[in-house]
């Protein structure tokens, strides 16, 4: 059986990629990434491709008259690699309809927070300054808005006292390494139906 071409987004850091790399190579995640894309040429996530020898593009989005011409690239790219699945992991950009439109329903997201509390950037920092006992981590479909799309799987940590933004953000990170490749295993294996807002989860 062919496998389910991934096509990982990434602007920084990488370490999402690095677990689904990681959870992919021990057999726990049955697919395979086809192309990593960064807009930035300095992000880690492409070194992280290469050792894996995994093709690894940077899209200058300083190339393009848009944001919008930008993103028609990326979405080239992504079709010329026969990507099925986008998979957004660190990537510090706001997903517009070129996106959108080529791969409905079919665009993932992490991020750290549970969702619907503290979309956005800060998520780690805001959870500690609102006070919140618990946070966490929250894989969702992408839509138009920002961290608003239907949710597939979450995890919970504990806040613990005297946390600052590193401490929480490490802790939510090691659960992130995990949930990703659970949420795109389910996709993999057909269990995922948007349902309006909800995801629902066959057996
Ligand atoms: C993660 O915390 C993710 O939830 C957020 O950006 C961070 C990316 O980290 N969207 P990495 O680049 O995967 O290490």
């Amino acid at each position: 059986m062919p496998k389910l071409r991934v096509g990982v987004l990434a602007s920084g850091r990488g370490s999402n990629l690095q677990a689904i790399i990681d959870n992919i190579e021990s057999r726990k995640l049955d697919a395979e990434v086809g192309v990593v894309i960064c807009d930035k040429h300095t992000a880690f996530a492409l070194e992280r491709a290469k050792n894996h020898n995994i093709l690894g593009v940077f899209v200058n989005p300083k190339e393009f008259s848009g944001k919008e011409e930008y993103e028609k690239a990326v979405v080239e790219c992504l079709k010329e690699n026969r990507v099925e699945l986008v998979v957004l992991a660190g990537y510090m950009r706001i997903v517009r309809e070129p996106l959108l439109e080529a791969f409905p329903n079919r665009i993932m997201n992490i991020h750290p927070a549970l969702l619907p509390s503290f979309p956005g950037a800060h998520g780690q920092r805001d959870a500690v300054d609102y006070g919140v006992r618990f946070s966490g981590c929250t894989v969702h479909f992408v839509d138009g808005g920002m961290d608003t799309g239907p949710i597939i799987v979450q995890a919970v940590v504990p806040v613990m006292q005297g946390d600052d933004e590193d401490t929480l953000a490490a802790r939510i990170l090691k659960e992130e390494h995990k949930i990703y490749s659970q949420a795109i295993q389910l996709y993999v294996e057909g269990r995922l139906t948007v349902e309006g807002r909800r995801v629902r989860i066959s057996s």
